[in-house]
Order: C-alpha cells, then structure tokens, then sequence
C-alpha cells in the first residue's frame, strides 16, 4: 500500500520546497496519522513531531474540539465571503477575539489564506497608506538577508532568501534587505561582542534609510526571532536599537508573527516579548494550530485610522479571507489555549525547562552554539577538529536530520543548523526525550562524518 502511494506521488506530485528529482529518485515518507506531539507514519514508526508540522501544531494533534467546531462549521455555512457588504459569524468574532489578545493599538484584523498571502497584503497596505498621506514616494521595504516572509512573489520579495530571489527573480521592485542579527555566523567569526554585533545590525538599517533617503522608506519587515533562516534570536541589544532608528525617521514597522505569534515564544505575541509596538503584523500558522489554512494582518491605528477614512476601496482581498470553517477553528482554538493556560505554560515553565534541558547539548563536539527562546531552539553544527562549520559538501545538516528522523524524531535542518519548535502542549517527560533524542541523532551523525573527517587535511596541514 505505501509503496504504491509512493510510486503515485513519485508520478503527479511536485512537493514544495523539493528537489522532485532527488525525492523522487529517494521516495518519500508516508505519515497516516498523528497524536498529541507524534505523528505515525505508514510503518507504524511513532516519530517526535520536534516541529510542530511547520511551526503551526501548537494545541498538538487530535483535538476533537477542533474536528468538531469544523464539523459544526461545515454544516451551518461551509462557505461564504466577506466580500460585498457581507460577513459572517465566526470572521466577525475571530476578529473581535484577535484584536482583544493582541496589543491595545492593533484594534483590526485582514483575513487571509496564508502568511504569504498576508505578507502580499503588507505590502500592498503599507503603499497604500503612504500614498492616502500624501507620499507616494515613501515606498522603498527594508527587509533582512535570510528573512523568510512566504513563497508568493511578493512574500518571496520582502524575505531575503538569496536562493528564492535567484530562481522568482526579478523581485517585486522598491524592496532591499540589510544584514541579518546572525552574531554565531556573521559576528562571532569576526571575534564580535554579540551586543555591539546587535547594535552594528541595527546601524545597517539606519545607513541603508539614508542611503535611499527618508522620505522614500515606508516600512521595515522583520521576524521577532527568524525562523527559517535558524531560530536566530538576535542579541539583547538589537531590537531597542532597531526601534529608535525607525522612530527616528518616521517609518512604518511590520512584525512578522507568522512563527512567533500564538505562544512560540511564551507571549501570545513575539513582538510583546521584545517590547516590540508594530504597525502591521502578519499572523498564520499556529492561529488554528494548522488544522486549517487561515492567515492575516493585524492593523495598528495609526494605519487602519488612515485606510477606513481616507481609503476608499481597498482593491484587494482572496476568495478565501476569513473562511468560515477556518475562522470557527481558529477561534476555537484560542479558546482552547486561552482555557488551558497554554501560552503562560511555555513563559513560566515549559520554556525555561527546555532552556536547561537544550542547553546541555553544548558539550557535544558537534555542537558551536545551544540556544533556545520560548519553545524554539537550534544547535549550530561545527567541524570538531577545525571548530569551524563543516565543509559545505558534507551536508552535515541534512545528514543529522535524516538520522533524527529514522531515529523518531523531526528535527529541521537550515545548512548546518538544527532547529526545533515542537507542539505547545508538549510535556516536560516529552521534552526529556526530544533531547535524548537529539542527542543520540548528533551522535549517530559525528560516527557517520569521522572516516570523511579524517580525510580532510587538519588545520596545521592546511596549505596556506
Ligand atoms: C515568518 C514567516 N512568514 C510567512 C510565512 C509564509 O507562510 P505560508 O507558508 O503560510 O504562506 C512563513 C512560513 O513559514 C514564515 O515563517
């Protein structure tokens, strides 16, 4: 039967983000169905689901609760939109429930089918409000380097994934990205204190203002802590400095919570975590625990003010804004993690529990650097006879995902760093194993490296 199924997918379906020949050559893995914090694949095989899906399961699986207010949903109204003078029940409360969990000044939401699509809806807004304000030069985005804000052109063009840009090129014009906080990759080589590292990041973007000049800067886009390009928290320093230079010159502020959003880092929101007040924050994922597709903006006054009063027609919006089964499953969701005190779980306990727990890692000799932040962690992988990231063609990292995963264990690799963001609702036993299991993974990838290591010159032989 599984074998089937994979000579089927193997036939019709392009899987996102996929080398289709690679996968297809390899076959891919079935998974049937899933439990609280595993998913089970069509061996049998109970797997540690260390990612929550795509950083979204965050109630876990199988809550009914949610299978039944979809079922509900489904029967009353499967369908409608917010299109033309109309709304329905569960859009309208999902809204009222958002805007009372986020900070005071975030009193509208936009509805949308995904975090990329609310990133298209960013940029579109973010134009949309300079030019009602009289300044429709101020249009230039500043985004970061190995920013990821979705895989729509525009999402593609505001995230600064080299990779991305090099195949969807040309990018949406009018946005540039400056350096990313990365102080394990790109301050620690360089012998930097990761605070004036975080300062000197925020410089860039200060720089790269005066450099188009301020009149033409409408926003910057950033991820509280970056998630697909490595669970970067950035230094302590970062944030304040970055929040002056904007206030500095007048320009607009989006936070992309589609990862941090929903309790990943222990506040319903990860700007609050940073002491971050946003004009825009795209929102996704762990809004119905990705049981359903649902996205969108929150609105900060100062913008929607503008937009409802001065707009007129906003020509925008998706078939699919505020679905009502999506809506009645992501209010019911934050109904469940509101009831259950989920988000408060990860600040005050599960959070600094996997903070001690992860953090022992460090003295693995794969390992450069440990860190986590609320429910989110990565291992930076290094060479431990140069203590210098791994030659690139080992593809260290994709070897240690590929052994976490047989071993039961999702782990994500980005290059060589190991990232995981496992279900909310996990438990401290739970998260004992996921770290057992982590460590047995890096194990089983420093025995699988040492007879390639051995054949790399050691640094003293290393011709000059
Ligand atoms: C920060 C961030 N923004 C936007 C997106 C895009 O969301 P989606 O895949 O739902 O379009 C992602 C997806 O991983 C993300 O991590």
């Amino acid at each position: 039967m599984s074998q089937s199924l994979q000579a089927l997918d193997r036939a019709h379906h392009l899987h996102p983000f996929t080398d289709f020949k690679a996968l297809g050559e390899e076959g891919s893995r079935i998974i049937e169905h899933a439990e609280g914090v595993y998913i089970f694949d069509a061996a049998g095989n109970r797997i540690l689901d260390g990612m929550a899906g795509l950083w979204c399961v965050n109630l876990g699986y199988g809550r009914e609760e949610l299978v039944t207010a979809a079922a509900e949903q489904m029967r009353r109204l499967p369908y409608y939109n917010n299109f033309f003078k109309t709304t329905h029940p569960p859009a309208v409360k999902l809204a009222e429930k958002l805007c009372a969990l986020a900070p005071a000044h975030l009193n509208h939401i936009f509805f949308t089918g995904s975090g990329s699509e609310a990133n298209d809806t960013v940029l579109r807004m973010v134009r949309r409000y300079w030019t009602l304000k009289g300044k429709p030069q101020k249009h230039w985005v500043i985004g970061r380097e190995n920013g990821y804000h979705g895989s729509t052109v525009a999402g593609m063009s505001l995230g600064g994934m080299a990779p991305m840009h090099e195949q969807g090129g040309p990018c949406v014009p009018g946005i540039t990205h400056v350096r990313q906080p990365y102080w394990f990759d790109e301050g620690r080589p360089e012998g930097q204190d990761p605070e004036a590292f975080g300062r000197e990041c925020a410089a860039a973007i200060e720089a790269r203002i005066l450099e188009l000049g301020e009149e033409n800067v409408a926003a910057f886009i950033a991820e509280p802590v970056q998630g697909a390009g490595g669970a970067i928290i950035p230094p302590a320093s970062y944030w304040p400095a970055v929040k002056a230079v904007l206030a500095k010159y007048d320009i607009l502020l989006v936070i992309d919570e589609v990862i941090c959003g929903f309790g990943r880092l222990g506040e319903w929101f990860g700007s609050a975590h940073f002491d971050l007040a946003p004009d825009l924050v795209p929102i996704a994922k762990g809004l119905s625990s990705g049981y359903l597709p649902i996205g969108g903006v929150l609105v900060g006054d100062r913008v929607a003010d503008t937009l409802v009063e001065e707009g007129g027609e906003f020509f925008h919006g998706f078939t699919y804004s505020g679905h009502p089964v999506c809506a009645a499953v992501a209010l019911k969701n934050l109904q469940l993690m509101e009831a259950e005190g989920v988000v408060e779980r990860v600040r005050d306990e599960l959070g600094p529990y996997l903070a001690s727990r992860w953090t022992t890692l460090a003295d693995h000799p794969l390992v450069g650097e440990a860190r986590t932040l609320g429910l989110m962690g990565a291992l930076e992988l290094i060479d431990p006879v140069s203590g210098e990231r791994f030659d690139k063609a080992l593809a260290a990292g994709t070897l240690c995902r590929d052994i976490s995963f047989r071993r039961g264990q999702v782990m994500r690799s980005v290059g060589d760093t190991m990232i995981i963001a496992p279900p909310l609702v996990i438990t401290r036993e739970q998260i004992d194993d996921l770290v057992t299991l982590a460590r047995e993974a890096l194990d089983e990838t420093a025995r699988c490296l040492a007879p390639r290591l051995a054949d790399e010159p050691q640094p003293e032989e290393r011709p000059a």
